[in-house]
């Protein structure tokens, strides 16, 4: 992975809970987070006493790594939201500025746990359609947000299938959000999905 060309923002644990309309049952399951990235789901989730390992490739860089990226990317990103306001839905945050305020606050709490959760193997390097450090069914619940699906122009139909069944392979269940291309495009006649909810549950 080349560090330039990732924007490293990432979500909370309550954006995550609504992405993938996780109960409190849900929380206390054992969690795989993949392509976690910088979100603070881990973090937070520590700090509540429960299980998640992430796994991503922006793993292989350090803290003050991801944090330079951020600050080299942030400005351009924002230009380009205040630009667009359209293109969003604006019910969960409410302007650019809160949007922003929020994806600042997510990278600071998932620094303030980066080096600790890489040493106590909760932030692991790995990248799908392979994870071969992963033994079978050793999870839950599978999750993956804002990587599969949303970036089909990079990454054929074949890697999807088969990062599908790979995250099926080490979990009971796969949820995935969003269900659209970059392009808003839907996705949910290659795969079934809860009627309402844009998210993809494969059970086994
Ligand atoms: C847009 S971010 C989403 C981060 C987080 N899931 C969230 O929603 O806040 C996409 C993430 O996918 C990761 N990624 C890129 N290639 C990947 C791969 N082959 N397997 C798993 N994750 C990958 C990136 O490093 C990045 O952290």
């Amino acid at each position: 992975m080349q560090l330039e060309h990732v924007v490293p923002f990432g979500r909370s644990l309550n954006e995550y809970r609504a992405m993938f309309d996780l109960s409190q049952d849900d929380l206390g399951r054992k969690i795989l987070g993949v392509g976690d990235g910088p979100a603070s789901f881990n973090t937070e989730m520590r700090e509540r006493g429960h299980s998640v390992i992430s796994v991503d490739p922006l793993y292989s860089f350090t803290g003050k790594e991801i944090q330079r990226q951020f600050d080299k990317v942030v400005n351009d990103v924002f230009e380009q939201v205040k630009c667009t306001p359209s293109d969003w839905v604006w019910t969960y945050h409410k302007s650019v500025d809160d949007l922003r305020m929020h994806r600042v606050s997510t990278l600071e709490m998932f620094l303030s746990d980066y080096e600790i959760g890489k040493e106590q193997k909760r932030y692991r390097i790995g990248e799908l359609p392979r994870l071969p450090e992963l033994s079978d069914h050793v999870f839950d619940l599978a999750l993956c947000s804002h990587f599969l699906f949303l970036f089909s122009e990079h990454f054929d139909a074949q890697f999807h299938v088969t990062s599908m069944m790979e995250m099926w392979r080490v979990a009971k269940e796969v949820r995935v959000f969003p269900l659209l291309t970059l392009g808003g495009d839907s996705i949910s006649t290659c795969w079934s999905s809860d009627s309402g909810v844009n998210t993809t549950r494969v059970c086994r």
